[in-house]
Formats: C-alpha cells, structure tokens, sequence
C-alpha cells in the first residue's frame, strides 16, 4: 500500500492506495468514529457492486451503515440531488461528530462532499473513489461542490476529507470509456509538471488499460502525490493550484457546449481535448517547440482517446459562443481569461496574457477540422 499524506496543519489526511482497501475499509475507518455508526452516499452503478463489500466490511467492524443510491451520473451533481442527499443525511440524523462515507467517482464526491460542507455547519467524511478519475484526482484537495443552470462547479466549498481509500482492485469494474477519462487526468499531472511521468505513460499507459496491477498502483500514487504537494502548497488557488486546471478552460466549455450529456462527452475526455488544445495554442503563440503538442496528441490517439473537436459527436457551437463560455468559467479574473499554457512538457505555466484572437482562430481551426 501507498500512502500520501496531505499536509494541511490540522486538516492533515491520508491517501491510502492499495489492493483490497474496500475489504479492510471498516478497519481503516473506525479509528475516526466516536460511534459505530456512517452514513454512506453512492451511485446506482457502483451500489451494484461494491456497496455490499464495503457494509460487510464495516459490519466487520462492528460499524452499522444505511446507504442512499443516487442515480448515476453528471446530471446527478446538481441542486435536486444535493438537497434530497442533505435532507437525507439529516433524516440519518447525522451528528457534527459522525462521518459522512462518499462511495463513487468523481460525481459522488464532488456532491457528498459538499453535502458534508454545509450540513451542520461541516461533518468529516471519508472519500472512497472508485473511478480512476475521482482515485487521482476529485478525492484529493477538498474542492467539492455542484453544477448550475450557469455553469459547471459554479456552488461549493473547500472541504478536506479525513481520510482517502482508494482500492486499485474496484478499478476492475470500470467501463474502459470511464477508465480512459480518468487517464486523461493522469496524463495531465505529467504535461503540467513531471515529463518524466509523461515518458513513464508513453510507455505504459497500454498495459495500465490493459489492467496491470502495478502500472495502476504506480499511476494512482504518482498522481496523488502531485496533487497533494499542490495543494499542501496552494490550498484554496491562489496560484500554483490552477496549474490542475490544464485543459480545463476548453474543457468546461465543451461540457457546457455538450449539456453535461456524458453520452457525449466525459468530463476526463474534455481534459484530454483541451489539453491538446492548450499545447496547440502555446505552440501558436511561440512558447513552446511543434513536437510538444503532436506527442500529445499521438499519447492520446495511441491510447484511443478523443483528441479532436470531431470526435465529439453531435454540432457543436460557434468559436464566439464556446469562447463565451468559456468566459463563464471560474478562472475569470476582473473578466481577462486565464489560460494553462505550456513551455513544454512538464513545464505548465498561468496567464492572463492570451490575446482572444488567437484563441478564437485556434477555436475556428479546429471546429473546421471536423467539417
Ligand atoms: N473536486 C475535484 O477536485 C475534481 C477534480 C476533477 C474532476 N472532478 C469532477 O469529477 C466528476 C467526474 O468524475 P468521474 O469521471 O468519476 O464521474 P462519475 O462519478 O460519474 O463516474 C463515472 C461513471 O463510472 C461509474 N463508476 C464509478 N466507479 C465505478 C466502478 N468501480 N465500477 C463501475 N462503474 C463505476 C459511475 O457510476 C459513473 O457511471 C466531474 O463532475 C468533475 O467535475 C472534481
């Protein structure tokens, strides 16, 4: 087992990453209740199966759970699923000193997260990511939050979990569309800081698809500790934390341009999008050499991943309005947009210096591509 501490003074947790951590979960986390008692929030599709090893888990450890099982799904994290979750987590009679058990991916523990935020003023919770996604990235850091009508992650708070298990086996039960939007995270922490790491997954990202076991656990924990030295370093991005939000600008766009519809488009295949995106516009604007953005992109087609405006199906909008929604994103300071651009790989920088035009002609080009 791997373990990533995330040193944040007295909301210091762990990571723990490893084999089997569903089976020992009730061991793992009964060293943080006062009472024998959780209330756990999963999905349908991972209720199926994983819900019951992890209340036989608990159940072995003397702990009794209720679950509830929310629909499965991007439309789930929004406002109509985070009050029936605080409304039933008061039904539970959750008490400040309990602890909340977020069962899912990403979905999951973006909204239990932020239900455990806000419900009494703040109760712990627990984290256990199931997709590859929420294991490298959403479970880590304490954003938590929702999507609205205006946008996406628009409502939430910094909430640190007490605690992260990530169980590389329950990986196995993923859909491979969810595992390769997951990886697009992955590749992401060595575009923004680690070529080396980028190196390591140009030659294993196949056998980590493939489902090595070590490839996986070394991935996960590479990840984490990326994310985690960030965030003990920038809690609540004030700067170095944006460095995560690579080709999450273009990305949240196209979210929006697609209506959340993960039918087509996931949220880690947006990032994979918009970081080739990112790597062409830095190319355009002389900051970084032609071969960093056609490795990209030949990592991610070599992977079978989407790449490329038309490898979303269905229309998409105009330059001018992805542009404008672009402008809705978080990363909007005194209305100039800020962008991830890059040196090279693993050398990832901010900035607000993006003339609109160029962003605009890189849009243009590339929604021309798909004709
Ligand atoms: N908080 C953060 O820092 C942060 C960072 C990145 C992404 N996010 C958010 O994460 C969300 C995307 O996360 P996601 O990709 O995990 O989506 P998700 O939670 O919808 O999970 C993807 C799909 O996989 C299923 N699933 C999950 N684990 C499974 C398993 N082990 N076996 C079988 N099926 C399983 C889910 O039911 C769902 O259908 C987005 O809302 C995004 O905004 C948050």
């Amino acid at each position: 087992m791997d373990v990533v501490p995330v040193a944040l003074g007295a909301r210091t947790y762990e990571v723990r990453i490893g084999q089997g951590l569903l089976a020992r979960a009730g061991a793992e986390i009964a060293p943080l209740l006062r009472r024998k008692r959780v209330a756990v929030v999963t999905d349908a599709h991972v209720a199926a199966l994983h819900w019951p090893a992890l209340q036989a888990a608990l159940a072995a450890e003397g702990i009794t759970s209720e679950a509830l099982v929310l629909p499965a799904g991007e439309a789930t994290k929004g406002w109509a699923q985070f009050s029936r979750t605080v409304e039933w987590l008061l039904d539970q009679k959750v008490e400040r000193r309990d602890v909340v058990v977020a069962l899912g991916g990403g979905v999951i523990g973006d909204l239990v997260g932020f239900a455990a935020a806000v419900l009494r003023r703040g109760v712990r919770f627990v984290q256990i990511p199931t997709s590859l996604l929420a294991q490298v990235d959403s479970s880590v850091g304490g954003k938590t939050g929702i999507n609205t009508a205006q946008g996406k992650n628009l409502v939430g708070a910094f909430h640190q979990p007490s605690l992260v298990l990530a169980d590389i086996g329950v990986l196995d039960s993923l859909p491979p569309r969810d595992f390769l939007s997951g990886y697009g995270e992955v590749v992401k922490y060595g575009l923004l800081g680690d070529s080396a790491f980028f190196d390591w997954l140009e030659r294993n990202g196949p056998a980590l698809t493939a489902g090595d076991k070590a490839a996986r656990q070394y991935a996960v924990a590479r990840s984490v500790q990326m994310k985690a030295g960030i965030v003990e370093r920038d809690e609540t991005e004030e700067g170095e934390r944006a460095l995560l939000n690579l080709g999450h600008t273009f990305c949240h766009a196209l979210e929006s341009a697609t209506e959340y519809d993960g039918a087509r488009l996931l949220h880690g295949e947006g990032v994979a999008i918009g970081c080739a995106l990112a790597f062409e516009l830095s190319q355009r604007l002389g900051l970084c050499a032609q071969e960093a953005p056609s490795r990209v992109r030949t990592h991610l087609r070599d992977m079978g991943m989407k790449v490329d405006l038309h490898d979303i199906p269905g229309d998409l909008p105009g330059a001018e309005t992805l542009l404008d929604l672009m402008a809705q994103d978080k990363k909007v300071v005194d209305g100039a947009l800020r962008f991830i651009l890059a040196r090279g790989i693993g050398d990832a920088f901010v900035t607000a210096d993006v003339p609109r035009d160029a962003v605009l002609t890189l849009l243009r080009d590339a929604l021309e591509t798909r004709a």
